[in-house]
Formats: C-alpha cells, structure tokens, sequence
C-alpha cells in the first residue's frame, strides 16, 4: 500500500517525511495511522491530476488526524488559551480534531505552512471557499481505499473525474446522514452545504 515514498525537497516541515511517519506512528492507534498512510497516497495521487504541490499533499495526508486520539481536555484547554469561537465548545472530537486539531500540527510538528493548516482545520467540515489541496485532503479522507460504505465507489468515480464535483457529493451525504440520524450539525457546514452543493447537479 505505502508505494510514494518521496522525499521532502521544501521545507514545509523541517525534517524529513521519515521523521514525520515516525511522530505519526507514535500518536495514533495502528489503525489510524494506516488510515493516515492512505489518505496520504489518496492524496498524492488526486494532487497530481489537479495540479496540486504532491509535497504539501503528502504532508497535509499524513498530518490531517494527528490530533484525533487527543483526551477533550487538550482541546477545551485550547479552546480558552486561544480564544477560539465558544460555540466550538458544544461539539467535540468529530469538529475539534480538524478545528482545533491544526494548533496542535503547528506547536508540535512544526509545519507553519497555512495552507498545510488550512487543509487539517477543514477537512471534517470544509468552508466556504476551499482552496484544491483542502478540497484534496477533505476528499482523500472520504474516499481513501480503506473505505467502505454504501456510495463510496461512486464517490471514487466523482472525485478522480471533478474534484469540485466529490466536494460537493460528500458535502450532501455527510449531512443527510447528520440529519437522518438526528444528530447536531456545526454551522460551518451548513456554509460548506450551501456554497457547493446547490452548483451541481447530483443524484
Ligand atoms: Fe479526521
Ligand atoms: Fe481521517
């Protein structure tokens, strides 16, 4: 599976890609860290048929749930020091790990690069206006060949034939599913529903 081992030529992190899987492999569950793996060689691959920096995709892969197995309390903590939206407090980990989560890459990885940042804050709820690595990582995450739910072929087809078009399909199905199943939905994606889906025309 781990096939694009590249190497690191930018200085988006200050150390190299190796270094990187090694900090990964140490804060999350082997499970998770394969998910990371594939989102990030996912990521690679929808990076070169866009037109995308592969570097900053692979990064941005690997680091997108770095933050994911952290307790609550890390994220509340960072919540009041950073004075982050309060509304942030009602959610949790599902939102946090990618709002919240990206201060964390910052502090501890060392990766300054906003567009790096920008990819791992959005990739659970989008935004308006997403550049094409945070619509390749927000994609790379749904689709990866770890996936398995009802749709994700479909998805796989999408995405690889109109990035914009994934965004806009995994969009739709990530809030029917909140909706039918009663469950909260952060404004953000109301945003993110309403600037992308409304522009294709989707079964
Ligand atoms: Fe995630
Ligand atoms: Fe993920």
């Amino acid at each position: 599976m781990e096939n694009s081992q590249m190497t690191y030529h930018e200085q988006i992190v200050p150390y190299s890609r190796e270094k990187l899987v090694e900090k990964l492999k140490a804060a999350l569950t082997d499970s998770r860290f394969q998910h990371v793996l594939r989102v990030e060689q996912t990521a690679i691959k929808l990076a070169e048929k866009n037109q995308v920096d592969p570097e900053r995709a692979s990064i941005a892969g690997l680091v997108h749930d770095y933050a994911k197995q952290r307790p609550d309390q890390d994220f509340i903590s960072a919540i009041n020091h950073y004075q982050l939206p309060p509304i942030l407090l009602n959610y949790g980990n599902a939102i946090w790990h990618g709002m919240v989560g990206w201060l964390f890459v910052k502090n501890e990885l060392q990766i300054n690069d906003i567009e790096v940042l920008n990819a791992v804050k959005y990739h659970t709820v989008g935004h308006q206006y997403m550049t094409p690595l945070e619509q390749i990582v927000y994609m790379a995450d749904y689709i990866e060949p770890g996936r398995d739910f009802s749709g994700v072929d479909e998805a796989r087809k999408i995405t690889f034939d109109n990035l914009q078009e994934g965004v806009a399909y995994q969009t739709k199905q990530t809030l029917s599913y909140l909706i039918a199943h009663n469950k909260p939905v952060f404004p953000q994606t109301i945003n993110t529903y309403n600037s992308w889906v409304p522009k294709f025309d989707l079964n």
